[in-house]
């Protein structure tokens, strides 16, 4: 028996930044990233896209929902040179990222901003859609981002992404039956109240099978897409454009 989508609103959400649960709550998250391995998901999926791609320098890269950048730090340490002249930038609604983690960016090569702003109003922002002639990121990476949304928002941003990006690279709960007995047991790690609900609530608003390749809007461009599961609680989506077009 398949488990339905149910997407409802997650409490770190609805949470400030200064809120101790908050906080606590997205230290958690980098305990449960270790848990479902996604520095490793990442970093494989990042080699392997780029690597089939003739992409100029600087590369650049922008994730959504992008959290205090600590994930993606994380990435860029381990793929260290020849991962050097990268641009990234880390998109959130909230203000998270910490100057040290910038400068923890720069010390391996990697030019790194935060940009605060909803990315449901980055994806309606006229002036920065481009069409194909001219594609404004190399790769566009979201994690545990995408499930927040369905519907028309969920529509919205993939269209965003489609029409400013060469390559997408998402990792999201996998909505099965082992995923949410774990997320029901992640107190076992030491996570607080939030988590543990928000953990319950992320599964259930989890992807499986071909969703996301589903919703794609090819826009008359030629895309490989790959969806798939991977260990026991991520599903991965990849989007590459065939014709690669340079962001610079
Ligand atoms: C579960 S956290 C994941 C953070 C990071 N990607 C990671 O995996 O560690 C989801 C993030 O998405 C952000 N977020 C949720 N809705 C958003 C929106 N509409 N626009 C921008 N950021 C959003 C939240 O602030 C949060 O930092």
């Amino acid at each position: 028996m398949t488990i339905s989508r149910i997407v409802t609103a997650e409490t770190l959400d609805t949470l400030s930044e200064m809120d101790p649960d908050a906080q606590r709550a997205r230290r958690d998250l980098r305990r449960v990233h270790r848990v479902m391995c996604t520095r490793s998901i990442l970093c494989r999926a990042f080699k392997e896209l780029v690597a089939s791609h003739q992409l100029a320098r600087p590369l650049k890269i922008l994730e959504l929902g992008a959290g205090d950048g600590t994930l993606m730090l994380g990435v860029a340490q381990v793929l260290k040179p020849p991962w050097l002249d990268v641009e990234l930038t880390l998109l959130d609604r909230q203000s998270l990222i910490k100057t040290e983690t910038i400068a923890k960016f720069a010390d391996i090569g990697w030019k790194a901003g935060p940009h605060v702003t909803d990315a449901l109003d980055w994806a309606s922002t006229d002036d920065l859609i481009l069409n194909d002639a001219k594609a404004k990121w190399d790769l566009i990476v979201v994690n545990l981002f995408l499930h927040h949304f369905e519907g028309v928002e969920l529509a919205s941003l993939l269209q965003a992404i489609s029409m400013r990006t060469n390559l997408l690279f998402a990792c999201e709960p996998k909505r099965a039956w082992i995923p949410l007995l774990g997320s029901h047991l992640i107190g076992a790690i030491g996570a607080n109240k939030v988590t543990r609900e928000d953990a319950v609530l992320s599964v259930r608003a989890g992807f499986r099978g071909a969703e996301l390749s589903a919703l794609w809007p090819s826009n008359f461009v030629e895309w490989r897409l790959k969806e798939y599961s991977t260990n026991l609680f991520s599903h991965c989506f990849s989007a590459e454009r065939l014709k690669a077009i340079n962001a610079n």
